[in-house]
């Protein structure tokens, strides 16, 4: 099935913000969305469908994963990994290395997912999620550049 990796775009936000509110006991307001679309954010596009989606910040050589998620009915599929194999060719055109994300210590699948690609922890915020709260895992990844 082939996938699209693109800018997000303001007739996106309804499809992103229902994947958001599937996804999340605290899911991010409409209006972040609609900030992050000046800033460095993607979605994949499937069957002419959103399927998921990648919020990040980069600064310098740094790339912030804010936000991610792939539609639930979708999962398991290598979306996820997907989009991290685009998000890596646009910032390795930027001479970015250090990418950096926070996941609940209870999200056993994204923190499976980044373990796969190679982040590792490097620190712990304590109570940092709400609804309910509960402790941030900060994981870094530094991408080798040939
Ligand atoms: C985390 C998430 C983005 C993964 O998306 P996905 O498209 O299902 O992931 P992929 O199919 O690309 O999986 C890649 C790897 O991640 C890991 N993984 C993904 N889901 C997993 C699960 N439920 N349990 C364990 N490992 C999992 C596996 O290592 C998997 O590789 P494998 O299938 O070869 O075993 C998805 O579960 C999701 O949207 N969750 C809700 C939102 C969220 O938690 N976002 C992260 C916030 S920090």
């Amino acid at each position: 099935m082939p996938m699209i990796f693109r800018k997000m775009r303001d007739e996106d936000l309804d499809a992103v913000y229902n994947i958001e509110a599937a996804s999340f006991s605290d899911p991010w307001l409409r209006e972040f969305f609609e900030m992050e679309l000046e800033y460095d954010s993607y979605v994949v596009v499937r069957d002419e469908e959103i399927a998921g989606f990648i919020c990040t910040m980069q600064v310098l050589d740094e790339c912030t994963v804010t936000n991610i998620s792939v539609r639930p009915e979708l999962r398991r599929q290598g979306i996820a990994e997907y989009i991290f194999k685009c998000l890596y060719e646009i910032m390795d055109d930027r001479d970015v290395r250090y990418y950096y994300l926070e996941v609940r210590a209870s999200n056993q699948a994204a923190f499976e997912l980044y373990r796969k690609l190679g982040f590792s922890q490097i620190g712990l915020r304590k109570d940092y999620y709400h609804n309910p709260v509960e402790d941030a895992i900060v994981m870094t990844m530094t991408r080798k550049t040939g």
